[in-house]
């Protein structure tokens, strides 16, 4: 079963699939310097998510999620589908803080979330996995905090993006210390959907946005809900969704966030628009 990005779940599998070099023509030196800004201001809007845990008697990253607004974070919506409800009062906010640990970061507490109606998980495809947290006091911006600007992405063919999160840093491994991004390429929907045939349908060019990075350059369990960016623009483009394993043999998939803008819109009452 294709799984989501928070629980553990290994497939047997054995395909492969080569990514192609892009052809770089820009001055490097730009593209770096670009680069980074556009690291730091990703860094900037990427927020921990942690539950408290009573046996450690203390709080623990369980998804990534990025700034909306003052009040609203954005993440996955499998980070809060739980049958037994979660409750509110055992989940904060970390922001401000590349570190884990929320090393001179600042921690909120949450009011509510209000996952997406539709969402749904299902071995055939992930719906509408997306959540929107908010927090009981407003955020107070700081050089380090600083909300996400919105945007879309050309993804019908291969261009460059940016995911990470807090995430394991192997499949069995513990989670980064610090907040890591990779730098992925988009896969066309039916070359994404070609390499996940076992699973019909479970890309859809809608909803989703196919990550690939190649071997040992993906993301993991507990980058979930975290923002995939467009590293030209600095703008979010997707949030993550799913991942097969954290191997980097199958692209990943993230939500398209163009798609659900007026959802985001009507339940936060922003007015939000795309970039
Ligand atoms: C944390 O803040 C202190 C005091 O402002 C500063 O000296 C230190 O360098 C900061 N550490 C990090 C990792 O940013
Ligand atoms: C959820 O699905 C129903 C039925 O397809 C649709 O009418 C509704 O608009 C959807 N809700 C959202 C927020 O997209
Ligand atoms: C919402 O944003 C759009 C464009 O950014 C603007 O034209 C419009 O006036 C805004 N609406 C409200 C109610 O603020």
């Amino acid at each position: 079963m294709f799984s989501l990005t928070t629980s553990l779940f290994t497939l047997i599998a054995a395909l492969f699939i080569s990514a192609q070099a892009a052809l770089c023509v820009e001055d490097t030196r730009t593209v770096a310097q670009n680069a980074d800004k556009v690291l730091e201001q990703t860094e900037r809007i990427t927020v921990s998510l942690k539950k408290m845990d009573f046996f450690r008697q203390d709080y623990s990253h369980f998804c990534t999620g990025s700034i909306l607004s003052k009040d609203w974070i954005l993440t996955a919506g499998h980070c809060f589908t739980d049958k037994f409800g979660i409750a509110t009062s055992r989940i904060v906010v970390d922001a401000g803080s590349v570190h884990l640990s929320n090393l001179n970061g600042s921690r909120y507490k949450i009011a509510e979330y209000v996952i997406h109606p539709n969402q749904s998980e299902s071995i055939l495809i992930y719906k509408h996995d997306l959540c929107l947290v908010k927090l009981e006091e407003p955020l107070k911006f700081t050089e380090n905090i600083q909300p996400s600007h919105l945007g879309t992405i050309e993804d019908q063919k291969e261009v460059p993006v940016l995911g990470g999160g807090w995430g394991r840093v192997s499949q069995h491994g513990s989670l980064n210390r610090k907040l890591r991004f990779q730098n992925l390429k988009t896969m066309a929907y039916d070359e994404c959907q070609r390499i996940h045939k076992k699973r019909k349908n479970i890309v859809d060019r809608v909803f989703h946005i196919c990550g690939y990075g190649g071997i040992g350059k993906t993301l993991c369990f507990g980058d979930s809900g975290g923002p995939l960016v467009d590293p030209s623009t600095g703008y979010q483009v997707g949030v993550f969704s799913a991942l097969e394993d954290c191997s980097g043999e199958y692209p990943v998939l993230f939500m398209r966030v163009e798609t659900y803008l007026d959802w985001i819109n009507d339940v936060t009452k922003l007015n939000l628009s795309l970039n």
